[in-house]
């Protein structure tokens, strides 16, 4: 296909070197100034563009601008003189309705989302390989982005409209809650003096038990078995030895004992760890 890729950044260019080495053409790489297209450009042996020049035809304009530049980006594009068959966006939150301007020039519009982190272009495009990509699209692009999916090595799946909020809620959960355990962790075996690298078998083996087997039944540990006496040492060992993670403690375990149906026995331990 030839591609023009719009908004040169850390996705736009992970997924531009991504389509170039899957032997896909980019036509052009249009940036909000000259400099920054100029380099993206390079990267992907293209034209620099930016939106006040002619744009070349293209089978697909993939618009990569935050969030927010999408729908003003789209009515900028949709003003102008433009041969392109297909556009996306490739954010998980914003709705395929962002880019309705140029739907209204007949152009088929989707989304196409990798459901990955892409922190630079290099790394971003290795990781595309084996990644899941949330494709909202109407027939016939939805088959097209599938296929283009399959050519960088991913795995497509069908997102609707409708759901993109949920799902980007669900992203983050999946990405950045664990996070927030994990330094906790880290501060606590810190205290404990503990070097935090010790914990890397076991939050691995955490991680494959929860695809292998589902979060849920992954869950293991104190909260889960009921054993109220092991988890107010734990809950008095964070309140002398390293205050600040009381309440965020607390609240994991709070959390934890309502996944697991210990709600009721649990809740005892945390009054009275409150009460102290
Ligand atoms: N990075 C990720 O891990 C990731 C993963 C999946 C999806 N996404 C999605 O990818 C999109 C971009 O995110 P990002 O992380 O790649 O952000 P980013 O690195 O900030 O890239 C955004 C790019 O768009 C350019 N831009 C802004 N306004 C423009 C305009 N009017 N014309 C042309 N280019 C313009 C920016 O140029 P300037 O720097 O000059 O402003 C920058 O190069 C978002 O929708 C995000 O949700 C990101």
């Amino acid at each position: 296909m030839r591609i023009l890729l719009v908004g040169p950044g850390r996705a736009g260019m992970s997924l531009a070197m991504a389509f170039s080495s899957a032997g896909h053409s980019i036509v052009g790489v249009v940036g909000r100034t000259a400099e920054s297209a100029r380099t993206g450009a390079e990267m992907v042996d293209a034209g620099p563009l930016t939106l006040d020049e002619p744009l070349p035809p293209a089978d697909l304009l993939v618009m990569a601008t935050r969030d927010g530049a999408i729908a003003p980006v789209a009515r900028a594009l949709a003003a102008k003189e433009l041969e392109i068959e297909s556009a996306v966006h490739v954010s998980g939150l914003t709705s395929v309705l962002a880019l309705d301007p140029l739907r209204g020039r007949q152009i088929q519009t989707g989304s196409f989302h990798p459901l990955q982190t892409l922190p630079n272009p290099e790394a971003g495009a290795a990781r595309l390989a084996g990644a899941y990509i949330a494709i909202t699209a109407d027939l016939p692009l939805r088959r097209r982005l599938e296929e283009l999916a399959g050519d960088i090595g991913a795995m497509p799946f069908v997102l609707e409209d409708g759901d993109k909020a949920l799902y980007h809620a669900a992203a983050a959960a999946a990405a950045n809650f664990p996070l927030a355990a994990l330094a906790m962790a880290e501060d606590l075996f810190a205290e404990a003096g503990v070097p935090w690298e010790a914990a890397r078998p076991l939050v691995e083996a955490v991680v494959a038990n929860a695809f292998d087997m589902g979060p849920r039944a992954a869950l293991t540990g104190p909260v889960a078995r009921g054993d109220v006496a092991t988890v107010a040492a734990q809950l008095q060992a964070v309140r002398t030895q390293h205050p600040t993670w009381q309440v965020g403690f607390a609240r994991f375990v709070e959390l934890l004992a309502r996944l697991t149906g210990r709600a009721e026995q649990i809740e005892a331990v945390l009054n009275a760890e409150e009460d102290d």
